[in-house]
Order: C-alpha cells, then structure tokens, then sequence
C-alpha cells in the first residue's frame, strides 16, 4: 500500500503556496532580505509550530511570510513546492496564493504574482506538472479590501482561475464577503472558500447558498448536519479535506478520530490535500499515509479518492478524462 500512495499519480486542490515555505528557505531569504525572525535555529522554528488552533498557526504563518520580498522570492518558493509535487507523483495542483498577506507589508500585486506564475510556467516545461492558480481574500479583513484586491486581480484574469477564501474563520463568516464573491462569479472566477474547517456546518450552507461556491475546502464539520450531508451528497460537492492539518490545528485530537472515511462511504465527493505542509508535517503523501494508516483505508479508497480530485479540479473535461486515463493506466499495473 506504501508505494502504491507514493507512485499513483494524483492532483492537488488545496495548497497554499505560503504554507509550503520551509524553515531553510525562511532562514535564506531572511538573511538575504534583512528581515529579523524570531527565532535564532531552525529547531526553534520547529519548536513553535506545536499549534492549539486555526489562530495559533496563522499568527505564525503571517510572520513567516514576511521574508517574501522580491519576485525571485516567490518563484524559489513556488518551485520548491513544485519540486515536491514531482517527489509526490503529483501531476496537477490547484494553488492558493493570499495577495493581501504581502501587499500590505508594501510588496506589489505583480512582484507576488509573476514570481508564481513564472516558477509554474517553468515547472510546466521542466515537469510537465499542470498547474492553476486561486487567489485567497483574508477573511479577517473587510469586503472592501476583497475587492480592492479583486481590481488587482482583472488585470491578469488570464493567470488566476478562481478566488477563494481564508483565514480565521471563527466571527468571519462568509455572508461578510456576498457581494464581492457574486462579482467574481460574474466576471467568470470559479469560486472556493474554507468553510467548516473549525466553525459549524452552517459556514458550509452560507458559502453554498450566498456565495454560490463551486468546492468546500476542508468542510469537515458537515459531519454535524444530516440534511447537509444529504445535500452535500445529492450535489457531489467536493469537499478539500486536510487531514495532517486537521491534527495539527487540534480539529481532531486523533487521527484515528478523523472523519474522511465515515464522510467517503456515506457518499461524499472528498479529497486528500496537504493545506500548509512545511507547517503541519507532511506533503501528499504523508496525508494519505496517515489515514490510510489510521482509518485502514483499502485500495478502492485510494482510487476514489484520487479520482475524486482530478474529476473534481477546475480542467476541461478533456484533460480531466487524460488523467484519469494516465490513473486507470497505474491502476492497471500495479
Ligand atoms: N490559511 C492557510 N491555511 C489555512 C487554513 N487551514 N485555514 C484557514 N486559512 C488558512
Ligand atoms: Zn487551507
């Protein structure tokens, strides 16, 4: 089963490319930038990712991403990641970026953005990794802030597929950001947000009925509404399910606790992601690992929920049926 995880060829729906910045890479750039860490080693870093909740690791999530200053910057960080996706047999990958992170320290939209695209553009020819980009609004900041970032993000509508939404979710809820999610879908974004991660299920009817969302990201706490998981199930809504992240930010105390297999076999449409993986311990392999290892996942499983995430990725459905067919080509031989 171990290899099996590691070689079947998989796709990505939930990254946040500021979550992949490794305490190496922090370390360099801030040498190279002169930005003071709080920490003197890299074992203090690591030391200080031992989170309670979703807040306690954004805080040092945030300050972590100060070190982020020059495109080149963000390219090494997005082609680490990359290169991770080759390690992990990932083929396709959805990744979030959060713009209002580093324009508010003064860096430009385009610095952030052009690094990204860049380090996609060359992991496309290097890799033939296939790659789309969604663009996150904070939701611990106001509507008007989305949509300044929103006017930003027209002027290179041709990089970005999707907008999405995190942040600390608890007192944010998505009815904060109905007018601007409704423009994005009329200017013809896919649209994402996180809901159901740490606050209750009725995030997840919110950000499905006011902000017409395409997918969930994480959504686990659907689990507490039978009406919603009907709806969830009768609508095969894909929900981005994050389980080392979900350990980590005490969501479940336990993996044995978590609840993506109960959810697979009622029906669900979820899929296996890494959210922040130089935070929480582990890349897409390591979660797969993990459950499989904890909630003595089958084969069957696996598939599912691999196939679940390219049918449910933002590809034509042209490229969606190539890589099922490169899946079922795997399935084959092994
Ligand atoms: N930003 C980065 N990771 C996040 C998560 N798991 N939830 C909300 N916002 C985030
Ligand atoms: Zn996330």
């Amino acid at each position: 089963m171990k290899n099996f995880i590691n070689d079947i060829p998989k796709a990505e729906l939930h990254l946040h490319i500021e979550g992949t910045l490794e305490p190496e890479l922090m370390f360099k750039l801030a040498t190279k930038n002169n930005i003071k860490l709080n920490y003197k080693t890299i074992e203090d870093i690591k030391k200080a990712y031992n989170f309670t909740n979703l807040q306690s690791f954004l805080d040092i999530y945030y300050s972590g991403a100060k070190v982020l200053i020059n495109e080149e910057d963000f390219y090494d960080l997005t082609f680490d990641y990359l290169k991770k996706c080759k390690q992990n047999n990932i083929i396709h990958t959805e990744i979030f970026f959060d713009p209002q992170t580093h324009t508010a320290r003064g860096i430009k939209f385009e610095t952030v953005i052009n690094g990204i695209s860049k380090a996609l553009e060359d992991a496309k020819n290097e890799f033939s990794i296939s790659s789309k980009l969604i663009m996150c609004f904070l939701r611990h900041l106001s509507e008007e802030e989305a949509f300044d970032t929103l006017k930003e993000a027209i002027k290179f509508k041709d990089k970005i597929i999707g907008i999405g939404l995190d942040s600390s979710e608890i007192g944010n809820p998505p009815s904060k950001f109905k007018n601007v999610f409704s423009k994005a879908k009329n200017l013809g974004f896919k649209l994402v947000a996180h809901a159901g991660e740490e606050a209750g299920f009725e995030y997840i009817n919110d950000a499905l009925d006011l902000l017409n969302v395409d997918r969930i990201d994480h959504g686990v706490q659907a689990i507490n509404n039978n009406k919603l998981m009907q709806r969830l199930k009768d609508n095969q809504i894909a929900l981005t399910v994050c389980p080392l992240s979900n350990t980590k930010l005490k969501v479940f105390e336990d993996m044995k606790e978590h609840n993506i297999k109960q959810m697979l076999e009622y029906g669900l449409n979820v899929t296996v992601n890494s959210d922040d993986p130089s935070y929480f311990g582990g890349y897409l392999n390591d979660n797969f690992h993990a459950i499989s290892n904890n909630l003595n996942l089958s084969k069957e499983n696996i598939i599912k929920l691999v196939k679940n995430s390219f049918n449910s990725s933002f590809i034509s459905n042209e490229q969606k049926a190539k890589f099922i067919n490169i899946v079922d080509e795997f399935i084959k031989n092994n």
